[in-house]
C-alpha cells in the first residue's frame, strides 16, 4: 500500500460536510492547499484579494525565502550571480534554464545584439508624444506597439516564435528606452553599436551624441550590469503577474509586457526607486529626518518611507546589500563620495532600523533604497528610474510568460469576487427616477 497523500480537511461548520484538500509540495518554499477544485466541490470561492496566502502558479524560474533574505535564480544565489557573472549569463539562464556554456553565450549575446535596432517607422511615435510625457507611458506605448510590427508572425504556441519574440523584447528595451530618454532632451535618438555590451550599449545610446565621442566608463558598464541581474526577475511580482495574466489570453507578448510595463510604474512598485529620490529631495538635510520618520509612523498620514518594506521580504533584502556596496564604488569611481543626498540616505536608513515601529513591522531597506542614488551619480534623471527597472525586468516577464504558455495546466486567468453590489432590482425609467 502506498504512502497517504498529504491533505487539508476542510469541514463546513453549518452543515458537518468535509472535503479533502491534497497538498501539493515544491523542491524548496511552503507547502500548497490545492483548491482547484474547491468551488465545484463545495459552491465556495475562496477570498484572497492582495494574494497574500495564493500560489497562483507553479515555476522553476525564481526562489525567495523572505524571512532568510534568499533569492535563487534557477537555483544559483544572486549575490554569486552579483559576483560572478554578468546580465547576458542571467538573461540566459532565466530563459533556458541552465547557464549557457562559453559557445551558446557567445551565440546569444551575438543574437540578442544584432536586434537591437527598432523599426525606423516606431521612431515616429515617439513625436506623438509632449516633451515632458513620462518615459514609462512612451514606453508603455511604444512596446505595446512593438506587436502591430511583428503581427504577422505572432503564433505562441509556436516555441520557435516564442523564442524570436522573447529576444526581440530583450535586444530593443533598452534602445526603446534610450530613445525616450532623448526624445525628452530633444537630442537626437542615438542607433545602437552592437560591438558593446548589452549595458555599454545602453549606456551609449543613453549618453553618447553625434557631436563627440563618447566612452563607456567600465565602473559604470559594471554598475549597470550589476543593476540589471538585481532586477532581472522577482518571482511573481506585480508587475510578472500582470504579463501572465495578460498573457493567458492568448495576446501576443508585446502587448502583455507592455501590461507589466504599467504594473511596474506605480510606486508600490518599480515607481518606488523614483519616489526615494523625490523623497530624499524632499526631506533635504538630516535635521528634518525625524520629521519624517513621524509622518510615515502616522496611521493618519499617507506618507511611507520610500524604499522600504517588502511583501516578501521580513528579514532583509539582498539586493538592497548588493546596491549598497555598489552604491559605494560607483560613487568612489565618480569622486561623488561626498554626495550628500548618500549621507542623508544612509542616516535616514540608520534612524529607521533602530525605530520601534519600522523593526516590530519588520520594515527594511528594499533594492530600490539605493539603486536611485546609484543613477543620480550615473547621470540618469528621475523620472528615468523606474525604465531601467523595466530594461532589466524585461527579461523575467518574457521568461516568464514562455513557462506560462507550456505549463500544461494553462487556462486563462480568471478570478472571481466576493460581490457586496445591491441584489437584482428592476430597471427604473428616467421619468419615474426622483
Ligand atoms: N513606511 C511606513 N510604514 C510602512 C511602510 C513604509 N514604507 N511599508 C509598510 N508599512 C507599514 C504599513 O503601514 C503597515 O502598518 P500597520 O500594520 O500598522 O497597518 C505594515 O507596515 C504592513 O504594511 P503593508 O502595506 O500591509 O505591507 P504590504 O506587503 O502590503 O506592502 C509594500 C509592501 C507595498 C512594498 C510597502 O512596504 C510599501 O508601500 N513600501 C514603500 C514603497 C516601496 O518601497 N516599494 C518598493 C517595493 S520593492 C519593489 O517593487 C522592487
Amino acid at each position: 500500500m502506498g504512502a497517504r497523500k498529504e491533505s487539508f480537511t476542510i469541514t463546513d461548520n453549518r452543515t458537518g460536510k468535509s472535503w479533502e484538500l491534497p497538498v501539493l509540495k515544491g523542491t524548496m518554499g511552503p507547502d500548497v492547499v490545492d483548491v482547484r477544485k474547491f468551488y465545484a466541490d463545495t459552491g465556495c470561492f475562496t477570498y484572497d484579494p492582495s494574494f497574500t496566502s495564493t500560489a497562483a502558479c507553479e515555476s522553476s524560474i525564481t526562489f525567495i525565502d523572505g524571512d532568510a533574505g534568499l533569492l535563487l535564480y534557477r537555483g544559483y544565489p544572486i549575490e554569486q550571480l552579483a559576483e560572478q557573472s554578468d546580465f547576458m549569463d542571467v538573461c540566459y539562464l532565466l530563459l533556458y534554464g541552465e547557464l549557457p556554456t562559453p559557445v551558446q553565450k557567445l551565440k546569444f549575446e551575438d543574437d540578442i545584439m544584432h536586434h537591437t535596432m527598432m523599426h525606423e517607422k516606431l521612431r515616429r511615435f515617439y513625436d506623438g508624444f509632449q516633451m515632458n510625457a513620462h518615459p514609462m507611458a512612451i514606453m508603455c506605448g511604444i512596446v505595446g506597439a512593438l506587436g502591430a510590427f511583428y503581427h504577422d508572425r505572432i503564433d505562441i504556441t509556436d516555441p520557435t516564435y516564442r523564442m524570436i519574440a522573447s529576444y526581440r523584447v530583450l535586444s530593443k528595451m533598452p534602445t526603446i528606452a534610450a530613445a525616450a530618454y532623448k526624445y525628452s532632451v530633444g537630442q537626437p535618438f542615438i542607433y545602437p553599436r552592437n560591438d558593446l555590451s548589452y549595458s555599454a550599449n545602453f549606456l551609449h545610446m543613453l549618453f553618447a551624441t553625434p557631436c563627440e565621442d563618447y566612452e563607456v566608463n567600465p565602473v559604470l558598464e559594471r554598475a549597470m550590469d550589476l543593476i540589471l541581474i538585481l532586477h532581472a526577475d522577482h518571482e511573481q511580482n506585480a508587475s510578472t503577474s500582470t504579463v501572465r495574466m495578460a498573457g493567458s489570453t492568448g495576446t501576443n507578448p508585446f502587448a502583455a509586457v507592455a501590461a507589466g510595463i504599467a504594473a511596474l510604474w506605480g510606486p508600490a512598485h518599480g515607481g518606488a526607486n523614483e519616489a526615494v529620490l523625490r523623497m530624499l529631495d524632499e526631506i533635504g538635510t538630516k535635521d528634518r529626518i525625524p520629521e519624517f520618520i513621524k509622518r510615515a509612523k502616522d496611521p493618519d498620514d499617507p506618507f511611507r518611507l520610500m524604499g522600504f518594506g517588502h511583501r516578501v521580504y521580513k528579514n532583509y533584502d539582498p539586493r538592497a546589500r548588493i546596491m549598497q556596496r555598489t552604491c559605494n564604488e560607483v560613487l568612489d569611481a565618480l569622486n561623488a563620495k561626498d554626495e550628500p543626498l548618500l549621507e542623508l540616505a544612509m542616516e535616514l536608513e540608520k534612524i529607521a532600523l533602530e525605530d520601534e515601529y519600522f523593526v516590530k513591522r519588520k520594515l527594511y531597506p528594499n533594492v530600490d533604497f539605493y539603486s536611485g542614488i546609484i543613477f543620480r551619480a550615473m547621470k540618469i534623471p528621475v523620472s528615468m528610474f523606474t525604465v531601467m527597472f523595466a530594461v532589466a525586468r524585461s527579461i523575467g516577464w518574457v521568461a516568464q510568460w514562455n513557462e506560462m504558455i507550456t505549463d500544461p495546466g494553462m487556462r486563462i486567468a480568471r478570478p472571481r469576487q466576493l460581490f457586496t453590489g445591491p441584489l437584482k432590482r428592476d430597471f427604473v425609467p428616467l421619468d419615474r427616477r426622483r
